[in-house]
Parts: structure tokens; C-alpha cells; sequence
């Protein structure tokens, strides 16, 4: 039998730290689907398409071959036959993966995607639309949140550590403004699904929540 497990929510709220660390316990695959929107924002970023005009994304979509793998327990994902796992984590990259998820031809092609993945395994998928259009059904859905303090300090340490050079002040600016397109937008915008289980993780370390989704998954499916 194959599991779902979705968990959505804003950006920094540890979504995909969580469900790596989940997926790791279950042994189910993991899904990054922000990761694929990235991959999308990087195409357009390196072909100079205009972002903002839909018809020219729209346009491109027919170009982009987009394949996620493991190896050694990582999620990589190419970007026509290319690994582009770092490239796409950029702090620009961020934001052009929020403008072209807003539209409806890019949503069809990465969603479709991500369901045939969750049809051939047990999943544990994180976006902003799992629980409500990719999963509708999953066994457990989890909407994530945090403070915009909370959220902007992880972000701002994840890319320190990376060595990108970047402002606190700038990223809570950029996470308030996605936030707001991501939740604002026509196309499934992020919600929280009326069956989701809203969990705030400002004061949880990653342990902390894995071990709170665990538990509320195991009584789920009844274990
Ligand atoms: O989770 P992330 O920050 O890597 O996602 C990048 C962008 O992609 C985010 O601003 C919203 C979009 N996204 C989406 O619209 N739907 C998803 N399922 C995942 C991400």
C-alpha cells in the first residue's frame, strides 16, 4: 500500500527539512515540488524570458524536460539533462520560481508530474498546493507556519551558510512579498486545506516537529 503525506505551507517555515528528515523515518520518497518551479524560474532566468508576460513562459514550457532522481539518499533534480540541484537554491532564483508558478499552463505541467511520481510510491510531498490540488486525498495533510521573524532568520542562516551574501532586512522584505503573490495568486493559491492539521513550528526545533507529524501520521493510519 502507498502512502501520502503533504505538507504545505510559506517559505522558511522548514517544510522541506521536515520532510526530508520524515521521508528518511518512513523510507518513503521525498518531493520537493518547489524545486521544479525553481528549475522553471532558472530556464527563464538563463534565456532572458520575460517573466512577467505569460504568453512568452507559456511559450517556453514545450523546452523544459524536468527530472528528479536520488543518489545517495539526495533529491537532485535536472533541468534538461542537467543537474541544476545548487544553481536553482540562488536567492534570485526565488523569486522568479514565485512569478512563474502563478501561472496556470506551468501549475498543469509540474502537478502532472508530481502525481505520477505519488502513484508509483509512498510519498512525502511539500509545496504550497499539496494538500489541496497534487494530493487531495493524501492519508495526512500538514500546513506548516511560523513567524515572519522565525521564517527570515532560517532563510537568511541557510544562505549565509551557503556563502550567498544577502541582508536580513531584504530577506524578510522578498518572504513577505512571495508570501503575499503565493497566497494572492489565480492558480491554486496556498491555503490551508480544510482537512490539513495547522501546525506552528516558531518555539519546535526540526526534531521537535518530525516528531509531531510522526506521531499524528502513525494515529492516522493507525499504527
Ligand atoms: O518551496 P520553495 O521556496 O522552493 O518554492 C519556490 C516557489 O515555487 C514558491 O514561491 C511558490 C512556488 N511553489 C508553488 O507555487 N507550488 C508548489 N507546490 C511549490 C512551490
Amino acid at each position: 500500500m502507498n502512502y501520502k503525506i503533504a505538507i504545505d505551507g510559506p517559505s522558511g517555515t522548514g517544510k522541506s527539512t521536515t520532510a526530508k528528515l520524515l521521508a528518511k523515518e518512513l523510507s518513503f520518497i521525498y518531493i520537493d515540488t518547489g524545486a521544479m518551479y525553481r528549475a522553471v524560474g532558472l530556464y527563464c532566468y538563463r534565456n532572458n524570458i520575460d517573466i512577467d508576460n505569460e504568453e512568452q513562459v507559456k511559450s517556453i514550457l514545450n523546452n523544459i524536460d524536468i527530472n528528479i532522481f536520488y543518489k545517495e539518499g539526495n533529491q537532485e533534480i535536472e533541468l534538461n539533462n542537467e543537474i541544476v540541484s545548487k544553481e536553482i537554491r540562488e536567492n534570485h532564483i526565488s523569486n522568479y520560481a514565485s512569478v512563474v508558478s502563478q501561472y496556470k499552463d506551468v501549475r498543469e505541467k509540474l502537478v502532472n508530474i508530481q502525481q505520477n511520481m505519488a502513484k508509483k510510491n509512498s510519498v512525502i510531498m511539500d509545496g504550497r498546493d499539496i494538500g489541496t490540488v497534487v494530493l487531495p486525498d493524501a492519508d495526512l495533510k500538514i500546513y506548516l507556519v511560523a513567524s515572519d521573524e522565525v521564517r527570515a532568520e532560517r532563510r537568511y542562516k541557510e544562505l549565509i551558510e551557503k556563502g550567498q551574501d544577502v541582508k536580513l532586512e531584504d530577506i524578510l522584505k522578498e518572504l513577505k512579498e512571495r508570501d503575499y503573490r503565493d497566497s494572492h495568486r489565480e492558480n491554486s493559491p496556498l491555503k490551508k486545506a480544510d482537512d490539513a492539521v495547522e501546525l506552528d513550528n516558531s518555539n519546535l526545533s526540526r526534531e521537535e516537529t518530525v516528531k509531531k507529524i510522526l506521531e499524528l501520521f502513525n494515529k492516522k493510519v493507525g499504527k
